[in-house]
């Protein structure tokens, strides 16, 4: 499984501890930055990782900021992407078996260490359900070419 990761300055711990414990674990990780707690804009990066899970070959993606909200707004205006942001490990397993997210996007100033990696797990650890869901998921794209 190739997975895109990517955080602002905000999310860099984050972002370092889960590709740890993926790399670990026999993911394939791509680390688009950032590295260091030099302020950078959320916007280069979601816009980098989501590009490469529309368009490269990852399974999905993501992104960490201070509170995951501005990454999640920036990824979604990626045509084709659903990005969820997740505090929970419900939500997490609902936005793939429900939304099919491809990026889930997680805030490091709201959610601790553990709580993410256990997000991180749940949401990697689930199929799209299909059927009614696919409907409502096409329903979502079709919104984009409004
Ligand atoms: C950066 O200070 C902060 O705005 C960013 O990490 C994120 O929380 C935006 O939504």
């Amino acid at each position: 499984m190739r997975i895109a990761i990517g955080s602002d300055h905000g999310g860099i711990n984050h972002k370092a501890y889960i590709k740890e414990y993926l790399t670990e674990n026999g993911f394939e990780v791509k680390d688009f930055g950032t590295d260091t707690p030099e302020s950078v804009d959320y916007p280069d990066i979601a816009k980098t990782v989501s590009l490469a899970v529309r368009d490269e070959d990852f399974d999905c993606g993501i992104l960490i900021c201070g509170t995951g909200i501005g990454m999640s707004i920036a990824a979604n205006k990626v045509r084709g992407i659903r990005a969820a942001h997740v505090t929970d490990t419900y939500s997490a397993k609902m936005a793939k078996q429900h939304n099919d997210a491809q990026i889930i996007c997680l805030g490091e100033r709201i959610t601790g260490p553990d709580l993410a990696l256990e997000i991180v797990k749940a949401y990697l650890g689930q199929t799209h359900l299909g059927g009614r869901h696919s409907r409502r998921v096409e329903k979502i794209m079709e919104i984009e070419s409004l």
